[in-house]
């Protein structure tokens, strides 16, 4: 069976969109965009048609290429003292002479919409953050909806980024399953994959995986958007040889994709609601 990303994310809009009605003012995600990357452009304009759909107020910031880190850094101190941002996102990557690990240090821990920086990571591997990486947690969310209890599961994450294959990695241990963190160097991946209850992909390489590779009845979560040459927009895994042996599948699109941004949502209201309470 397919699990509807897209339907999925939907519900939690409007769940949310139903929530900003009461309060007393819009919560308010900052978008900062460097440079001229045109799929970061794409991800940002998704991001704040996202916060005008659920009646969040959305500002996008975009700097130039040439920008120095401490002109960088001097918009997000002031954000940060903004009482009236509730949530503060740097589109990543970021131009090369910049650092990105400063700026998402620098970025006040209770504004982290993304959980990227040391203090929200840190407190999810102790299973007590309050803002939690969107992508893994949008994961989490799925599987909640199709009721999987993870407790003694077997899963196998493919792919240990600091943006998804870690932190859904520490998710998952965090809800009880006996989690195998793969990276280029593991040996045997495929048998490593085989025997896995669940598996996760986030690597970004077009349908690395495919049905040879997955126990019947083994739930799989693609995480990765390729586009081939053709156009086509594909997974990590290979939908078509792992949709009649897998019990459940992410499609891409469709999948993981829409999770993200609606889990950025939750999280700018989290941020709001843990800052005006
Ligand atoms: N670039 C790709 N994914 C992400 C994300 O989740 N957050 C940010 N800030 N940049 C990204």
């Amino acid at each position: 069976m397919i699990i509807d990303g897209k339907q999925i994310a939907k519900k939690i809009r409007k769940n949310i969109h139903d929530k900003v009605k009461q309060l007393d003012r819009a919560p308010n995600l900052v978008v900062i965009l460097v440079g001229n990357d045109p799929a970061s452009a794409v991800y940002v304009r998704n991001k704040e048609n996202a916060c005008i759909e659920v009646g969040f107020s959305s500002e996008k910031i975009v700097l130039p290429e040439s920008i120095t880190q401490e002109d960088l850094l001097a918009n997000i101190k002031r954000l940060n003292n903004d009482d009236l941002v509730d949530g503060i996102l740097v589109q990543l990557p970021l131009p090369k002479h910049l650092d990105p690990n400063q700026v998402i240090e620098n970025i006040n821990y209770a504004k982290d919409v993304d959980g990227f920086n040391s203090r929200n990571i840190g407190e999810l591997i102790q299973n007590r953050a309050i803002l939690r990486p969107c992508t893994p947690k949008g994961v989490m969310t799925m599987l909640k909806e199709i009721n999987i209890d993870l407790a003694g599961k077997d899963v196998t994450m493919v792919g240990a980024s600091n943006i998804v294959g870690r932190p859904l990695a520490i998710e998952l241990l965090n809800a009880g399953a006996t989690v195998t963190i793969c990276n280029s160097k593991t040996k045997d991946l495929k048998n490593k994959v085989k025997r896995a209850d669940i598996v996760a992909v986030a690597v970004g390489r077009a349908e690395m995986i495919n049905g040879d590779w997955i126990k019947d009845g083994a739930i799989v979560i693609d995480v990765g958007i390729n586009r081939l040459d053709d156009g086509r927009l594909v997974g990590d895994v290979d939908f078509n040889s792992i949709k009649d042996k897998a019990s459940w599948i992410t499609p891409v699109p469709g999948g993981v994709g829409p999770m993200t941004i609606a889990t950025l949502l939750e999280n700018t209201l989290i941020a709001y609601n843990a800052r005006n309470s």
